[in-house]
Protein backbone atom coordinates (compact mmCIF):
# COMPACT_ATOMS: atom_id res chain seq x y z
CA UNK A 1 0.00 0.00 0.00
CA UNK A 2 2.67 2.61 0.76
CA UNK A 3 5.55 1.78 -1.55
CA UNK A 4 4.93 -0.69 -4.72
CA UNK A 5 1.06 1.04 -5.31
CA UNK A 6 3.09 4.59 -5.99
CA UNK A 7 5.93 4.83 -9.11
CA UNK A 8 5.28 1.90 -10.88
CA UNK A 9 8.05 0.51 -10.51
CA UNK A 10 7.68 -3.10 -11.44
CA UNK A 11 10.78 -5.96 -10.40
CA UNK A 12 10.98 -9.31 -10.77
CA UNK A 13 13.74 -11.22 -8.41
CA UNK A 14 16.24 -13.24 -11.23
CA UNK A 15 18.28 -15.78 -10.48
CA UNK A 16 18.49 -15.25 -7.47
CA UNK A 17 18.86 -11.54 -7.20
CA UNK A 18 16.63 -9.25 -6.50
CA UNK A 19 14.91 -6.98 -9.00
CA UNK A 20 17.03 -7.33 -11.72
CA UNK A 21 14.21 -7.46 -14.58
CA UNK A 22 11.71 -4.90 -14.40
CA UNK A 23 9.90 -1.73 -16.34
CA UNK A 24 8.43 1.40 -14.89
CA UNK A 25 4.58 1.47 -15.99
CA UNK A 26 2.05 3.30 -13.92
CA UNK A 27 -1.32 1.65 -13.75
CA UNK A 28 -4.49 3.45 -14.78
CA UNK A 29 -5.78 3.68 -10.75
CA UNK A 30 -4.66 1.88 -7.66
CA UNK A 31 -7.37 1.21 -5.08
CA UNK A 32 -6.58 0.91 -1.20
CA UNK A 33 -8.41 0.33 1.31
CA UNK A 34 -7.41 -0.67 4.96
CA UNK A 35 -9.12 -2.83 5.65
CA UNK A 36 -7.56 -5.32 4.10
CA UNK A 37 -4.64 -5.52 6.29
CA UNK A 38 -6.88 -7.04 8.93
CA UNK A 39 -6.52 -10.16 5.96
CA UNK A 40 -2.66 -10.14 6.77
CA UNK A 41 -0.67 -12.16 9.16
CA UNK A 42 1.18 -9.55 11.88
CA UNK A 43 4.15 -10.65 10.36
CA UNK A 44 3.44 -9.29 6.93
CA UNK A 45 2.33 -6.15 8.66
CA UNK A 46 5.23 -5.64 10.07
CA UNK A 47 7.44 -6.29 6.97
CA UNK A 48 4.95 -3.52 5.11
CA UNK A 49 6.00 -1.12 8.30
CA UNK A 50 9.53 -0.86 7.24
CA UNK A 51 8.47 0.56 4.10
CA UNK A 52 6.46 3.41 6.34
CA UNK A 53 9.62 3.88 8.61
CA UNK A 54 11.69 4.66 5.70
CA UNK A 55 9.49 7.25 4.29
CA UNK A 56 9.64 8.78 8.11
CA UNK A 57 13.90 8.61 7.99
CA UNK A 58 13.90 9.71 4.76
CA UNK A 59 11.54 12.63 4.54
CA UNK A 60 9.80 13.87 7.59
CA UNK A 61 11.76 14.14 10.83
CA UNK A 62 8.54 15.18 12.93
CA UNK A 63 6.84 11.99 11.65
CA UNK A 64 10.16 9.97 13.33
CA UNK A 65 10.03 11.50 16.63
CA UNK A 66 6.04 10.82 16.79
CA UNK A 67 6.90 7.37 15.50
CA UNK A 68 9.38 6.38 17.87
CA UNK A 69 6.85 6.92 20.72
CA UNK A 70 4.08 3.82 19.34
CA UNK A 71 4.27 0.57 18.66
CA UNK A 72 2.97 -1.57 15.75
CA UNK A 73 -0.48 -1.16 17.35
CA UNK A 74 -0.43 2.35 18.14
CA UNK A 75 -0.74 3.48 14.41
CA UNK A 76 -4.11 5.25 12.56
CA UNK A 77 -3.27 2.93 9.37
CA UNK A 78 -5.73 5.29 7.02
CA UNK A 79 -3.75 8.47 8.23
CA UNK A 80 -0.39 6.48 8.43
CA UNK A 81 -0.77 4.87 4.37
CA UNK A 82 -1.92 8.56 3.38
CA UNK A 83 0.70 9.96 4.84
CA UNK A 84 3.29 7.68 3.54
CA UNK A 85 2.19 7.48 0.01
CA UNK A 86 2.25 11.07 -0.35
CA UNK A 87 6.12 10.93 0.61
CA UNK A 88 6.91 8.47 -1.64
CA UNK A 89 4.43 10.04 -4.62
CA UNK A 90 6.22 13.75 -4.11
CA UNK A 91 9.73 11.41 -4.69
CA UNK A 92 8.66 9.78 -7.49
CA UNK A 93 6.78 12.62 -9.08
CA UNK A 94 10.37 14.46 -9.81
CA UNK A 95 12.04 11.87 -10.80
CA UNK A 96 9.95 9.14 -12.24
CA UNK A 97 12.73 6.70 -13.80
CA UNK A 98 15.05 7.13 -10.81
CA UNK A 99 17.98 9.10 -12.52
CA UNK A 100 18.80 10.74 -9.53
CA UNK A 101 16.36 11.71 -6.55
CA UNK A 102 14.34 8.59 -6.52
CA UNK A 103 17.06 6.43 -5.34
CA UNK A 104 16.84 7.64 -1.93
CA UNK A 105 14.03 5.11 -1.83
CA UNK A 106 16.61 2.77 -1.06
CA UNK A 107 18.02 3.71 1.81
CA UNK A 108 18.24 0.33 3.83
CA UNK A 109 18.06 -1.45 0.67
CA UNK A 110 21.27 -1.78 -0.33
CA UNK A 111 22.85 -3.96 1.72
CA UNK A 112 19.15 -5.02 2.82
CA UNK A 113 18.64 -6.57 -0.14
CA UNK A 114 21.87 -8.31 -0.07
CA UNK A 115 20.56 -10.02 3.42
CA UNK A 116 17.34 -10.74 1.63
CA UNK A 117 18.99 -12.51 -1.34
CA UNK A 118 21.41 -14.47 0.91
CA UNK A 119 18.26 -15.70 2.97
CA UNK A 120 16.23 -16.35 -0.47
CA UNK A 121 17.69 -19.78 -1.13
CA UNK A 122 17.70 -20.59 2.11
CA UNK A 123 15.10 -23.30 3.36
CA UNK A 124 13.43 -22.47 6.39
CA UNK A 125 14.94 -19.27 6.57
CA UNK A 126 13.52 -16.76 4.27
CA UNK A 127 13.24 -13.48 5.58
CA UNK A 128 10.20 -10.99 4.58
CA UNK A 129 11.16 -7.95 2.35
CA UNK A 130 10.70 -5.79 5.13
CA UNK A 131 12.34 -7.95 7.48
CA UNK A 132 15.67 -7.54 5.25
CA UNK A 133 15.12 -4.05 5.01
CA UNK A 134 14.87 -3.57 8.42
CA UNK A 135 18.43 -4.72 9.09
CA UNK A 136 19.61 -3.12 6.33
CA UNK A 137 18.62 0.05 8.22
CA UNK A 138 19.99 -0.18 10.91
CA UNK A 139 23.82 -0.63 9.22
CA UNK A 140 23.37 1.80 6.88
CA UNK A 141 21.92 4.22 9.48
CA UNK A 142 25.59 2.66 11.39
CA UNK A 143 27.07 4.30 7.68
CA UNK A 144 25.70 7.43 7.99
CA UNK A 145 26.77 7.53 11.47
CA UNK A 146 30.21 7.02 10.89
CA UNK A 147 30.38 9.09 7.77
CA UNK A 148 28.82 11.78 10.22
CA UNK A 149 25.97 12.67 8.79
CA UNK A 150 23.71 11.34 12.03
CA UNK A 151 24.59 11.43 15.87
CA UNK A 152 25.91 8.40 17.38
CA UNK A 153 22.59 9.36 19.60
CA UNK A 154 20.24 9.27 16.37
CA UNK A 155 21.89 5.75 15.91
CA UNK A 156 20.97 4.11 18.37
CA UNK A 157 17.25 5.52 18.56
CA UNK A 158 16.93 3.83 14.99
CA UNK A 159 18.44 1.24 16.19
CA UNK A 160 16.46 0.64 19.12
CA UNK A 161 13.25 1.39 17.48
CA UNK A 162 13.75 -1.35 14.85
CA UNK A 163 15.20 -4.04 17.48
CA UNK A 164 12.15 -3.55 18.84
CA UNK A 165 9.55 -4.11 16.22
CA UNK A 166 11.57 -7.09 14.24
CA UNK A 167 13.95 -8.40 17.44
CA UNK A 168 17.29 -9.54 16.24
CA UNK A 169 18.10 -11.74 13.60
CA UNK A 170 21.15 -14.47 13.96
CA UNK A 171 23.73 -13.78 10.91
CA UNK A 172 26.96 -15.48 11.26
CA UNK A 173 30.45 -13.52 10.69
CA UNK A 174 30.64 -16.19 7.95
CA UNK A 175 27.55 -15.41 6.64
CA UNK A 176 28.83 -11.77 6.73
CA UNK A 177 31.19 -12.63 4.26
CA UNK A 178 28.37 -14.44 1.96
CA UNK A 179 26.52 -10.94 2.51
CA UNK A 180 28.35 -8.18 1.60
CA UNK A 181 29.63 -9.23 -1.86
CA UNK A 182 26.06 -9.54 -2.94
CA UNK A 183 26.41 -5.90 -2.83
CA UNK A 184 28.37 -5.88 -5.86
CA UNK A 185 24.74 -7.06 -8.46
CA UNK A 186 23.05 -4.10 -7.03
CA UNK A 187 20.75 -2.06 -9.57
CA UNK A 188 22.00 1.74 -8.19
CA UNK A 189 25.67 0.72 -9.03
CA UNK A 190 27.73 1.91 -11.43
CA UNK A 191 31.27 -0.28 -12.39
CA UNK A 192 31.76 -2.49 -9.44
CA UNK A 193 31.66 0.80 -6.63
CA UNK A 194 28.87 0.12 -4.70
CA UNK A 195 26.92 3.20 -4.08
CA UNK A 196 24.11 3.99 -1.29
CA UNK A 197 21.73 6.24 -0.02
CA UNK A 198 22.24 7.08 3.45
CA UNK A 199 20.63 9.47 5.69
CA UNK A 200 21.80 12.79 5.85
CA UNK A 201 20.35 13.65 8.82
CA UNK A 202 17.08 12.87 9.99
CA UNK A 203 14.25 13.36 7.79
CA UNK A 204 16.67 13.70 4.57
CA UNK A 205 18.41 11.07 2.31
CA UNK A 206 21.60 12.03 0.16
CA UNK A 207 22.39 9.78 -2.70
CA UNK A 208 25.30 7.66 -4.61
CA UNK A 209 27.73 8.13 -1.55
CA UNK A 210 30.31 5.40 -2.10
CA UNK A 211 31.55 3.14 0.66
CA UNK A 212 34.08 0.49 0.44
CA UNK A 213 34.00 -3.31 1.02
CA UNK A 214 35.66 -2.58 4.59
CA UNK A 215 32.65 0.23 5.68
CA UNK A 216 30.08 -2.86 5.05
CA UNK A 217 31.74 -5.12 6.66
CA UNK A 218 32.23 -2.96 9.86
CA UNK A 219 28.36 -1.82 9.21
CA UNK A 220 27.25 -5.51 9.26
CA UNK A 221 29.86 -6.44 12.54
CA UNK A 222 27.67 -3.76 13.70
CA UNK A 223 24.68 -5.45 13.29
CA UNK A 224 25.71 -9.01 14.74
CA UNK A 225 26.64 -7.31 17.64
CA UNK A 226 23.70 -5.82 19.11
N1 LIG B 1 10.51 0.81 -3.84
C1 LIG B 1 11.36 1.85 -4.23
C2 LIG B 1 10.91 2.57 -5.44
O1 LIG B 1 9.77 2.43 -5.86
O2 LIG B 1 11.67 3.30 -6.03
Amino acid sequence: MVDASVGGKLGVDFEGFKNHIGVFQEPLAVFIDAIYLETLEKQELRSGFAEIIKHNLIADSDAWQEMKKKGIADFDWVETIKHSIAIKADVTTQDPTEKGLRKILNFGHTLGHAVESYFLPIQGKKLLHGEAIAIGMIVESWLACERSYIKASELKEITNYILKIYGKVNISPDQVKAIVPLTLQDKKNESNVVLFSLLEKIGKANYNIEISENEMYDAMYYYISL
